[in-house]
């Protein structure tokens, strides 16, 4: 099922997500299909389940965006190990539509999470695997791409958003 994306200004946007307990349960299961759904439907690289509104550390990852099955990565609980080098991107997210900004990240990350079944799996990724990674698992941390900006950059995304709230286009 395709569900809702929640826009920046939603309380659990900015959350940290509680730990998966519970693998392999048909409610986590469709958790983890309906953000597969929604982040295609929404033609993403990625989600986080707080963007639908679940306070819990589940991200699915997709840079083909659908091109490439082999591509598709669903972790929970994830945690970056190690990080190393430096890379400057435009980011975008499914939450701030419309604002995309530069953001830099570390160019190379080794990620440790669980699969729905709960078994430890491990990924080293670089350049925009990489970047995805980080952009997930911040949301997992209640982190958004703008927090990376300059407080400058950011007032004036957060200003922007604000009109668009009292014009009932941001919702
Ligand atoms: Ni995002």
């Amino acid at each position: 099922m395709v569900r809702k994306i929640l826009k920046y200004g939603e309380p659990v946007l900015e959350q940290k997500a509680e730990a998966v307990i519970e693998f392999d349960t048909p409610e986590l299961r469709e958790v983890i299909a309906d953000m597969w759904e929604t982040m295609y439907a929404a033609k993403g690289v990625g989600l986080a389940a707080p963007q639908i509104g679940i306070a819990q550390r589940i991200s699915v990852i997709d840079i083909s965006v659908g091109e490439d099955e082999t591509k598709k990565i669903v972790v929970i609980n994830p945690e970056i190990a190690s990080a190393e080098g430096k890379q400057t991107g435009e980011e975008g997210c499914l939450s701030i539509p419309g604002f995309r900004e530069p953001v830099t990240r570390a160019n190379k990350v080794a990620v440790r999470a669980r699969n729905h079944r709960g078994e430890p799996i491990e990924f080293c990724a670089e350049e925009l695997l990489a970047r995805a990674f980080q952009h997930e698992i911040d949301h997992l941390n209640g982190i958004l791409f703008i927090n990376h900006l300059s407080t400058l950059k950011r007032d004036i995304i957060r200003r922007k958003i604000k009109k668009l709230q009292k014009a009932g286009e941001w919702d």
